[in-house]
């Protein structure tokens, strides 16, 4: 524990679901743990939980689809604690207007990306002067299996009938996103990866998913925490990297 004592870690998107567990096994290794979260009061009270854990946390509001948001939040960490060692782009939705690519709604195709895409990638930006900081960064993009262009391929695959082109696409851009950014910051002391946690009981898939959040939160974490730069731009589940 006493190893990740001086790290600080923002999740986005950490009141509830597989993002609340990232940020509790993170406090849980001595990692001081920002929730980020778009509502105060769900955030505030997520802070308070793991607070109540014993854990170090701290709130601050952050709507990955609202620029002033982004701009004031990396002010509020710059300005209380000067750096960031890990980012962890967990914010994400489903729609329930999205389907297969014949069908789907364009409106909440659109939507997806705006969050589960654009928002990290803003929120990436704006945190980065902060991650460069740190000696030895990470960020971690939760990711999914539906985001793999191998698996939405393959009939043999368990994924293969989630036929959701707004979802997947925005986790594929998410994917590139991984890819590009850290091939670009390669030699910075900064690695970037993305996490598929596996299907998990939560509110965005009505808990119809079989694994827990703290089961799920497992990879991310490992990820966050990771000592060197040997798996870097890659794709990770549970059991080692998935093919793109
Ligand atoms: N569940 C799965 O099986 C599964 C599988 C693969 C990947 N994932 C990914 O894992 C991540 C977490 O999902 P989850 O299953 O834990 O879902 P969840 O329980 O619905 O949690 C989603 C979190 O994202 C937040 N969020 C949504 N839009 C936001 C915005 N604009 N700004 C800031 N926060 C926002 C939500 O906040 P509110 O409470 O305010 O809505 C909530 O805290 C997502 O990226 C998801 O795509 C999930």
């Amino acid at each position: 524990m006493d190893k990740y004592i001086n790290k600080i870690a923002l999740v986005t998107g950490a009141n509830k679901g597989i993002g609340l567990d990232i940020a509790r096994q993170l406090g849980t290794n001595g990692v001081t743990v920002i929730v980020g979260a778009r509502d105060t009061g769900r955030g505030q009270a997520a802070a308070d939980l793991l607070r109540g854990e014993n854990l170090n946390a701290h709130f601050v509001q952050l709507d990955v689809t609202d620029a002033a948001s982004i701009t004031l939040a990396a002010s509020t960490i710059q300005a209380q604690h000067g750096r960031l060692d890990i980012l962890v782009n967990n914010a994400g939705i489903n729609d329930s207007g999205d389907g297969a690519p014949s069908g789907a709604s364009i409106d909440a195709a659109r939507r997806l990306f705006e969050t589960n895409f654009f928002g990290a990638l803003a929120v990436t930006q704006a945190m980065l002067p902060l991650l460069r900081v740190a000696q030895h960064a990470r960020i971690v993009n939760m990711s999914s299996s539906l985001g793999s262009m191998a698996v939405n391929g393959d009939p043999a695959n368990r994924y293969y009938t989630a036929r959701l082109i707004g979802y997947n696409a925005s986790k594929a851009a998410l994917n590139m996103l991984t890819v590009q950014l850290a091939e670009e910051l390669r030699g910075t002391g900064i690695v970037v990866n993305a996490a598929c946690p596996g299907y998990v009981s939560t509110d965005l898939n009505g808990h119809t998913g079989y694994l827990s959040t703290d089961e799920a939160a497992k990879v991310p974490v490992r990820l966050a925490l990771l000592a060197d730069d040997h798996v870097n731009g890659k794709l990770v589940d549970a059991c080692g990297a998935v093919a793109w």
